[in-house]
């Protein structure tokens, strides 16, 4: 039952307007738009659902009385493996059914999580061009400006889970889900991705205090000028960056993070690092760190992020 991708998410949200004109601004495609909700879709064929935050049918949230993510949908290969998951799943937990055969359940942290039959588009996507010395890849080619990013995919989400359960939290997704395990902060975070990508992580949990939370989600742009333009667009249209632009230490990738009115951060992400089943999980005693470098930006002095938060 190999999980591939995030598949969807579903945000139940109290400002649609603005939770509309953010995700169009990011530079996601609307593909159901009304006064009571939108479908954005990624390059990639992944969804991205706004509903009302007082629509009695979404699932609950452990943050649910304040915008924010309401689902998180994974992707499979097929039917049987839905029936699979069915079948495990129903063990110890109520699992729901729809009409389409997408599954419905909740996670050891109170998270509503859903699995349906991947529908993966193709996107022609080429690796940037770059120079070097006497190797020029981009000869005769001068690089282009955007007036704003446009995401390929959905890489992968974030929560904050609470401290107590959190070992149990995590391996429902390592041992219920077959998640790999890519970097693990002892007591901190866990950093996993699911058996069908190479991506460094699909979710991370990061253990707090509180009680369980959505941080953010995050999507894949081609390289660091994407990245860059594309904030600049963000905060041309007023949507406050929530740090500035860096590069992480765990999983290698460029970020920049904006917040969301319809919950959580967002984050453009590039060079990511990709790992197969020779990858060795590693165990970190003590955080190694948030990023390798970021951008210093005296206009907006970033709050500290968390020590391991990628
Ligand atoms: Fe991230």
């Amino acid at each position: 039952m190999p999980i591939t991708r995030v598949e969807s998410l579903v945000y139940g949200v109290t400002d649609m307007a603005a939770g509309i004109r953010y995700y169009e601004n990011w530079g996601l495609e609307a593909v159901e738009r009304s006064d009571s909700g939108a479908v954005f879709r990624t390059p990639a064929g992944q969804t991205i659902s706004l509903r009302p935050i007082d629509d009695a049918t979404l699932p609950t949230a452990p943050d649910g009385e304040q915008s924010t993510l309401r689902q998180t949908v994974w992707g499979v290969e097929s039917a049987d493996d839905l029936a699979a998951l069915a079948a495990e799943l129903s063990t110890d937990r109520e699992v729901t059914s729809a009409t389409d055969g997408s599954l419905s359940t909740v996670d050891e942290s109170g998270f509503s999580i859903g699995f349906a039959v991947s529908q993966p588009a193709t996107v022609e996507a080429a690796p940037p061009l770059v120079n070097l010395n006497e190797n020029a890849q981009r000869l005769n080619e001068t690089v282009a400006s955007l007036p704003q990013a446009r995401p390929l995919r959905l890489g992968h989400v974030v929560f904050y889970i609470s401290h107590d359960g959190a070992d149990r939290a995590v391996s429902f997704y390592l041992d219920r889900l077959g998640f790999r395990l890519s970097d693990s902060t002892i007591g901190r975070g866990d950093f996993m991705r699911c058996a069908g990508s190479r991506d460094h992580h699909n979710l991370f949990l990061l253990r707090r205090d509180g009680s369980a939370g959505f941080n953010h989600a995050a999507f894949e742009v081609r390289d660091f000028d994407e990245i860059m333009m594309g904030g600049a667009c963000m905060k041309s249209h007023g949507w406050q960056p929530d740090t500035t632009p860096g590069r992480h230490i765990l999983g290698s990738n460029l970020y920049w993070y904006f917040r969301n009115p319809s919950g959580g951060n967002t984050e453009y992400f590039a060079d990511m690092d990709c790992m197969d089943d020779d990858w060795e999980p590693r165990i970190w005693e003590k955080s190694p760190g948030f990023a390798l470098w970021s951008i210093d930006d005296p206009d907006q002095p970033p709050a500290p992020p968390p020590a391991s938060l990628s």
